[in-house]
């Protein structure tokens, strides 16, 4: 008898018990990978930020999307570190970023933030391959760790004939396909990207956009991407448009 009673008790309290913790700890749980909280930031008179809030889960691909000048470079640059709010927090896992010293943050940078430009960015004196490398190399990881994974990455890209080749050498297409690996070679939490299709021809940008997708299933690999492509923002987990400073 007291047998049955003890596992009624038990068959009851287990998911009374897990409920009561999830009610208690459930904003934990499901906590956001990356979170911004009431970012403001101005450039003398002009507030281009006024009060913007993120959340942002794992493998979740969001776009934010707004007129030209709205501040949506402002904001990404903000999330990457590349720049300070005056005001609000980001917290990407469990680190507060504005909290770490300048030399903290490019080691963080450096290892758990991934950035694609408009403009490839890459370096023109060398190749494909090297300038996937250079953030392995700069995070001072092994050179034979790096360069395999460098040259797995790209061929994964579609890139295995190139890599030798210098960005003035490659395609539209393959300058930002190269750009996607440099960012991806330290495997960091977020990949932040700023129009990363905008210097492209309509075929190009779409095949760089399938390969968002399909990094997500293949690494579960979290994206923001800022875009003016409609089509790409339609395909996206979530669209955020800023406008007046916040988000609509
Ligand atoms: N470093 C800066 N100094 C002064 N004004 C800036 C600076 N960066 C951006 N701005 C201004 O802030 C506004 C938002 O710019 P930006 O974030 O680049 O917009 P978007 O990427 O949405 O086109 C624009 O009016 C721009 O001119
Ligand atoms: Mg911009």
């Amino acid at each position: 008898m007291l047998g049955t009673v003890a596992a009624a008790v038990k068959l009851y309290a287990l998911p009374t018990t897990l409920l009561l913790l999830f009610t208690m700890f459930g904003d934990q749980i499901l906590q956001a990978l990356l979170k911004a909280t009431g970012i403001y930031k101005s450039y003398n008179s002009l507030q281009v930020l006024k009060g913007i809030d993120i959340n942002v889960a794992k493998g979740e691909i969001v776009s934010i999307v707004g007129a030209s000048g709205a501040g949506k470079s402002t904001l990404l640059h903000i999330l990457g570190t590349l720049d300070f709010p005056d005001r609000g927090t980001v917290q990407l896992g469990h680190q507060l970023l504005f909290e770490l010293n300048s030399r903290e943050l490019a080691t963080f940078r450096n290892q758990q933030i991934g950035f694609v430009f408009q403009f490839h960015n890459l370096l023109p004196e060398f190749t494909a391959l090297e300038n996937v490398c250079l953030p392995g190399f700069i995070g001072n990881r092994s050179e034979s760790d790096v360069r395999t994974q460098a040259e797995e990455l790209l061929t994964y890209l579609g890139m295995q004939g190139r890599l030798d080749h210098k960005p003035s050498e490659l395609s539209g297409g393959e300058q930002q396909r190269t750009a996607v690996a440099r960012a991806l070679i330290n495997n960091p939490a977020i990949v932040l990207a700023d129009e990363p299709s905008g210097n492209l021809d309509s075929q190009n940008a779409r095949e760089l956009h399938q390969l968002f997708f399909d990094l997500r299933k293949r690494l579960d690999q979290t994206f923001i991407v800022v875009t003016h492509n409609e089509e790409l923002a339609k395909m996206t987990d979530r669209k955020l448009e800023i406008k007046d400073g916040i988000i609509q």
